[in-house]
């Protein structure tokens, strides 16, 4: 059976009979197109409570809901090669928003704007905006693949969850003026990013692959979980100059511009593994009191030196069970164990002189395989952040 065009309210699938027509407004239960319908209006209805979901029609061009203003479930609309009208003018509050898959659609039509959602997911779409989608608060934001979307204005306050970022579109301009604080936010081939009001990241923050030039998080004191700026090859400065501590580890990693990693003046103390690795000339934390994972510094610069980290690891503060620093010219590790330290230090190449001997300073032997399990842990969760 062929629909041309749908009056609802109906539960409507390929197939089955457009029974059940009411009039009351307020429609209870699941909304689900299928079959292979070319226009579906949902007239009369002012209120979903249940899902709406619309998934695999190639016949689809225009889905319509001129009263529409609230669905209390999904509202999902997934692999939809022909949709290129989507006009909601009422919609205001929408459970759960999942558009995936719309290869043809460049604007949503959402007069009123959405202003509630719990979630909302944009991917591998031809979206070009997402004028009148306004929420302030959000479970979960995850927006990837969508080429024509670049500029993003977002007026949240708060992330609960996630937010994760990523496209191939190149020129992805994010700007989040009011955000407050987020859970996890993962930003991914993204040129410019502004997070001006950010003071707390409950869990992790990381910037990986992006065409970024400049990393500022200007107000941001503390990150409960790690800290990770990898693979940024266009970065040349990364500023954080109120952020005292990281729950977690602590990586910048091959960001091959960044010539300097000195934009943490207070971080005190990083509850993870501290990993750089790059070609900086310096990379000081100047604040820095204790480290409960190991930490591994790597420059190919020949004006890197080790002393900074060298002093840590003699003043104790490295709790974790390696330490290693390498410099072009001098390189020490050393491995720390309970109770003693076993030190190697090593010149890597014939010129070098006056090659680090590293002290015995290790903790004592009483946290010795706790501290080894939480390092273990802090560079686990490291590597989980690369995948
Ligand atoms: C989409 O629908 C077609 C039939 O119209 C079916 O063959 C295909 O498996 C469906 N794809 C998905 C991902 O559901
Ligand atoms: C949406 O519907 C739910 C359940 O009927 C209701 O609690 C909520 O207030 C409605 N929201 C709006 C904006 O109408
Ligand atoms: C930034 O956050 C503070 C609260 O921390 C708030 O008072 C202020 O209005 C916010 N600024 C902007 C531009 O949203
Ligand atoms: C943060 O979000 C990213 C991307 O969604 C996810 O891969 C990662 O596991 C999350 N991290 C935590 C600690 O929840
Ligand atoms: C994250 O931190 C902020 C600011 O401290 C706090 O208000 C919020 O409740 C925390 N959120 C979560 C999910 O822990
Ligand atoms: C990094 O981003 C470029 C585009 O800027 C993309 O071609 C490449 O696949 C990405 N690499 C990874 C590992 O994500
Ligand atoms: C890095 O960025 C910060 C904040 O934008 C700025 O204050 C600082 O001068 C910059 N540092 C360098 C070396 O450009
Ligand atoms: C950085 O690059 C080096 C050399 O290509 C590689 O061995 C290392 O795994 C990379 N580190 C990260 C964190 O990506
Ligand atoms: C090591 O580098 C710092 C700057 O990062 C410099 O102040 C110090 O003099 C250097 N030490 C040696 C031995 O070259
Ligand atoms: C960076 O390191 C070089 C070489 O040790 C030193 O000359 C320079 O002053 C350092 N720059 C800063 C900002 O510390």
């Amino acid at each position: 059976m062929q629909f041309k065009n749908v009056l609802l309210p109906l539960a409507v699938a390929a197939g089955s009979d457009l029974d059940g027509i009411s009039s009351c407004s307020i429609f209870k239960g699941d909304i689900v197109f299928d079959g292979s319908l070319a226009t579906a209006s949902i007239n009369g209805i002012e209120s979903i409570e249940g899902d709406l979901i619309v998934k695999n029609i190639t016949t689809l061009n225009s889905l319509t809901a001129p009263l529409l203003a609230n669905i209390t479930g999904a509202f999902t609309l997934e692999i939809l090669q022909s949709l290129t009208t989507v006009s909601f003018p009422k919609l205001t509050s929408v459970g759960d928003i999942s558009f995936i898959t719309l290869n043809v659609l460049d604007t949503l039509q959402l007069d009123a704007g959405i202003t509630q959602a719990k979630s909302l997911i944009i991917s591998d779409t031809t979206i070009k905006s997402l004028k009148g989608i306004s929420l302030l608060t959000v479970d979960t934001l995850n927006i990837n693949n969508n080429k024509f979307l670049t500029t993003l204005d977002f007026n949240l306050r708060s992330v609960s969850n996630i937010l994760e970022f990523s496209s191939t579109g190149s020129n992805v301009q994010l700007t989040f003026p009011y955000l407050q604080w987020a859970n996890n936010i993962t930003l991914r081939d993204v040129s410019s990013v502004s997070l001006p009001n950010v003071t707390t990241i409950n869990s992790t923050l990381s910037f990986t692959n992006n065409s970024i030039s400049s990393i500022s998080v200007p107000k941001l004191s503390a990150i409960g979980g790690s800290l990770a700026i990898v693979y940024n090859g266009q970065l040349t400065n990364a500023s954080f100059p109120k952020l005292q501590t990281i729950g977690g580890g602590f990586q910048v990693a091959n960001n091959t511009k960044l010539e300097s990693i000195l934009g943490f003046p207070l971080v005190k103390s990083v509850g993870g593994a501290i990993n750089f690795i790059g070609s900086f000339d310096n990379a000081t934390v100047p604040s820095l009191e204790v480290v409960q994972g190991g930490v591994s510094v790597e420059s190919d610069s020949e004006l890197f030196n080790c002393s900074s980290w060298n002093d840590l690891q003699k003043e104790g503060a490295i709790r974790g069970d390696s330490y290693q620093c390498k410099a072009a010219s001098v390189s020490t590790s050393v491995a720390i164990t309970s109770g003693a330290a076993t030190a190697t230090s090593k010149a890597s190449k014939a010129s070098a002189t006056g090659s680090v001997e590293a002290s015995a300073t290790a903790s004592s032997s009483g946290a010795g395989y706790m501290v080894e399990a939480s390092s273990f842990g802090a560079i686990a969760a490291l590597l989980f952040q690369l995948l």
